[in-house]
């Protein structure tokens, strides 16, 4: 079966550049044979969080969560791209991830975290990994982190330079170390009910 893999990536900002990596892992899986869907928090337009998706009667949610949510569900893995905003993660894709609960649980996820400087995110990485595991992911220890994001994709996408060159170098161990996950944890699922 082939894995289904939601991208998710959550700047808003109008000269956004991190949508470059986005589009370059969903490119990068598909080659691989997954399926993966960009899942882009400005294009799905969530409010600010009132209600989580939880906390609605059934059939009641708002068209755009609803969608998301069935999608999350019947996602087998999840990758975060993630860029740093003072040292910490951009809040469009936080408020996107916190309307959900339940529906994250059980399965792997990955971050792929870039910035405009040298240090490529690491810290919004470090903040989404805990940020994650409890929302109940199984957060693979591969990270992508791409240095000089402005400057990492040519005009058509494709990765140039020192940074597009190590993120083609480290993205096969990173998709072979979350396919071993997804795998692991689909066998389990059909094995075993989660236990809640
Ligand atoms: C509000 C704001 C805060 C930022 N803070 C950081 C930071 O803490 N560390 C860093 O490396 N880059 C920081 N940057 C630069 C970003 O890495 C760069 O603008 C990047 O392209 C942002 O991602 P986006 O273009 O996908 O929105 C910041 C940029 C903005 C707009």
């Amino acid at each position: 079966m082939s894995d289904r893999i939601l991208i998710f990536y959550g700047s808003y900002r109008s000269d956004r550049q991190g949508i470059k990596l986005a589009n370059y892992l969903v490119d990068a899986f598909a080659a691989r044979g997954a399926s993966p869907e960009l899942i882009d928090a400005k294009a799905v337009g969530l409010p600010m969080l009132d209600r989580m998706y939880r906390e609605y009667e059934p059939g009641t949610a708002p068209e755009a969560l609803e969608a998301l949510a069935q999608k999350i569900i019947a996602a087998d893995a999840f990758v975060f791209v993630t860029g740093e905003y003072n040292w910490g993660v951009q809040p469009g894709l936080k408020n996107l991830t916190d309307h959900f609960l339940p529906e994250w649980f059980w399965r792997p996820a990955a971050i792929a975290s870039y910035s405009a400087g040298r240090l490529a995110g690491v810290r919004a990485a470090s903040a989404w990994h805990p940020t994650l595991a409890e929302m109940g992911m199984v957060v693979i220890s591969s990270t992508l982190s791409v240095g000089g994001i402005g400057g990492a994709f040519d005009a058509q996408g494709a990765p140039q330079g020192d940074s597009g060159t190590a993120l083609t170098r480290a993205f096969p161990r990173f998709a072979d170390d979350l396919a071993w996950w997804t795998e692991a944890a689909r066998a389990q699922r059909a094995r075993l009910k989660p236990p809640y």
